[in-house]
This record gives structure tokens, sequence and C-alpha cells, in this order.
């Protein structure tokens, strides 16, 4: 018990995955007095166990099949611990590492290393007990399993523990690169848009002012032309904002939000934006407000932008614990999966974002469609 609680100690100050995993397994051979023991590791990409421990042994590493002839897989498989006192006499032994080393394999415990959601990551061997006076020969015993377990158990909390330490990293990468995505389509738009109308609008001027000199009618039709182009400007500046931050969201909540949009976007490429059922009451965190907003936002554009869609409906509607938003058109449709799975090779990431945004705040996506009937976008918000 002090050897256990001890190693406790050591583990929650060892940061090192693989001193952690090295100190587990060397206190399954001391304290069940046992020759050796390996520490494998479900690799799931290449459908295989991997002795990321192993104390004295011949080999650096050995590999497993998941669904080959050896104990350690059919631990991986069963989830349930083995006891052997005879492993020669055990079909699901494979006997031909100990052919290779010249090691020989008495007994063995064999115990599943899980998370605490009772995923496999891995298998703890521990081989050949040794024998003393008040031990029957050779063989595990009962007690040998539950001090196994336990340390099973603490590999399995270091496992898993590395393993959301990888995922959060990974997650922190991607809303990097989904951030500068951002930056880069507004850079665009800016550049594209407004910056392009202001120096336009400069030149207007300069003419004008050249024009007054002699033709002051000319001029100020010079000067009624750049004003359009200011307020052009202007409208695509403030839909840019829009975009970017909708006062009204914050303010009136997500319905109010969506029938300003309707309004700001109906009739572009002869659509036909409707808020039809947009009466949810429900108001909800300001971060779920903006992730779904900015799904519908995406939703109809998309269903616009086709060119081909005659009415874009959208419904916003409290549920029984949420609210459900609808985006249906009755445009050309798509291949979903087919778009989905082509964009590696795509420049634009619009429904890659829609998914993200509605995972970030929790919420179901589906989005439903086929060449020739339409498209229907459901989100799903938990509150
Ligand atoms: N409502 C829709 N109707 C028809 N096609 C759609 C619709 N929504 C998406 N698509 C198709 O899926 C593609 C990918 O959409 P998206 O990821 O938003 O990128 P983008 O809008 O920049 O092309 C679109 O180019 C279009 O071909
Ligand atoms: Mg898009």
């Amino acid at each position: 018990m002090s050897a256990l609680l001890e190693l406790q100690r050591e583990l929650a100050l060892e940061s090192d995955i693989d001193k952690v995993l090295g100190r587990i397994t060397a206190a399954a051979t001391s304290l069940l007095d046992a020759e050796r023991a390996t520490l494998y590791v479900v690799d799931e990409a290449r459908h295989e166990l991997w002795s990321r421990v192993v104390t004295q042994s011949e080999f650096k590493e050995l590999r497993l099949p998941l669904d080959g002839r050896s104990l350690a897989a059919e631990v991986s498989r069963s989830g349930r611990p083995l006891r052997i006192a005879d492993p020669y006499g055990d079909p699901r032994f494979d006997p031909s590492v100990d052919a290779r080393t010249g090691f020989r394999t008495r007994s063995l415990l064999v115990l599943p290393i899980d998370s605490r959601a009772r995923e496999r990551l891995g298998v703890l061997q521990i081989v050949n007990v040794r024998e003393s006076v008040d031990q029957r020969e050779g063989m595990f015993e009962e007690s040998h399993e539950t001090l196994g377990m336990a340390l099973a158990a603490s590999a399995g909390i270091a496992l898993e523990y590395v393993r959301l330490t990888a995922e959060l990293a990974q997650e922190r990468l991607h809303q990097v690169r989904i951030a500068e995505e951002t930056r880069h389509r507004l850079a665009r738009d800016l550049h594209d848009g407004v910056a392009q109308t202001l120096a336009n609008t400069a030149l207007g001027i300069e003419i004008a002012q050249k024009r007054a000199q002699q033709d002051l009618p000319g001029a100020l039709a010079e000067l009624g032309t750049v004003r359009e182009r200011v307020l052009e400007a202007q409208r695509g500046l403030r839909d840019i904002l829009f975009a970017l931050r909708p006062v009204v969201l914050e303010e009136e909540g997500l319905p109010a939000a969506v029938r300003a949009l309707a309004q700001r976007i109906d009739g572009t490429a002869g659509s036909h934006v409707v808020p039809r059922n947009v009466d949810a009451t429900r108001r909800l965190s300001p971060e779920a407000e903006a992730g779904a907003f900015h799904v519908i936002r995406e939703a109809v554009t998309n269903a616009i932008k086709t060119g081909r869609a005659g009415v874009v409906s959208i419904d916003v509607r409290d549920d029984a614990g949420g609210l459900t938003a609808l985006v249906e058109d009755d445009g050309v449709g798509f291949d979903v999966a087919a778009t989905l799975s082509s964009y590696a090779s795509r420049g634009s990431l619009g429904m890659l974002q829609m998914r993200e945004s509605a995972r970030l705040i929790g919420a179901q996506l589906t989005i439903d469609s086929s060449p020739g009937h339409g498209t229907r976008v459901r989100l799903r918000v938990p509150s």
C-alpha cells in the first residue's frame, strides 16, 4: 500500500509521459514481484498494439496486430483481465516471441488499460511472478490482479491526459487557422470593395475640381457620381460590419438579427429571402447566438449564391430545451458528401466553418440536399 501511495505521489509530480509509464511498469514488476512487464499502447492508425514501455527485454519495440494471436491483443479486444498459469497450454498465447529471445514465459497477468469513457488505450502485461514460500508456485493471484488493475488505472489516466493535451493543441491550431481565414476574407472584402471605391472617389473629386474652372455643370454632375460611389462604399462597409458583428444581434437577439439579415440580402441575385417562422423568444448565451447567426448567414448566402433559388425561407423557433433554425431553398441543390470531402482542394471554407461554428456552440447541424431538390440546413442549438 505504501509503495502504491509513493508511486501515486511521484506520478502527480512527473509531467513526462514516458517517465510516468516507465514508473508504472517498473512498479508492476516490483510490487507484484514479477520478472518483467510490458505496457502496450493501442495504435489506432496501424491497428496494432505497440510496446511503449518494456522492462528488461531483448526487444526495443514489439508490435502486435490488434486482431492477431497474442494474449495482449486478446485482452485489448475483450477488455477482460487474464491470469494464465500455463501459457504454452493456451491457444491464445503466441510463443514466437519466446522462441526468438530464449526467454521462457511461465505465468502471465494481462490487464486492460482503459480511459474513463471505457475506451481501450492499452494493455499492461506482467510476466513470471517469482515463486516464494507462501505463494502457490508461479501463479498470479487475485491480489496481484487487484494491484495490477490499480496500476493499469493510473496508466489509463496518464494516457488519457496525454491524449487530451494533444487534442487541445490541435484544437488551438485549428482556431488560429479559422481566425486567420476570417481575417483574410475581411481583408479581401475591404480591398476589393471599400478601398477600391475610395480610390475612385478621390480621382472623381480631382476631375470635378479641374472641370469646375470652365464647366461648372459638368463638375457638378461628376460630383453627383462621386456621391453615389461614396454611398456605395458606405453600404459595403455596413455589410462588412453587419457580417462582423451585427449590433442588432446583441441588442435584440437572434430573430431580430435574422430578420435584418433577410431584409439586407433579399433581392440579391434575383432571389427572395423570407423570414417565415422567425418567432423564437428564448435568449441564448451571446456566443451561442453569434455562432447560430454565423451558420444561418452562411446558409442563406450559399442559397442565393448559386443564383437559382427562387425562395429562401428561414425559420427560427423555440423548441423543448433550445432553439431550431432552418434555412430552406428551392434552388439547384448539391451533393453534400462530395462537397465536404473535396475541401482539401477547394479555396473556400464556408461549410466547414458552418460545421465548426455549430460544434463550438454544442449545436447539431444537418445539411440535407441533392442535385435538383433544393437544400435544407437545420441547426439545433441547446440553451
Ligand atoms: N444552398 C445551396 N444550394 C446549392 N449549392 C450549395 C448550397 N450550399 C452550398 N452549395 C454548394 O456547396 C459549395 C460549398 O459551399 P461553401 O463551403 O459555403 O463555399 P462557397 O460558398 O465559398 O463556395 C458551394 O460552392 C455550392 O456549390
Ligand atoms: Mg459559402
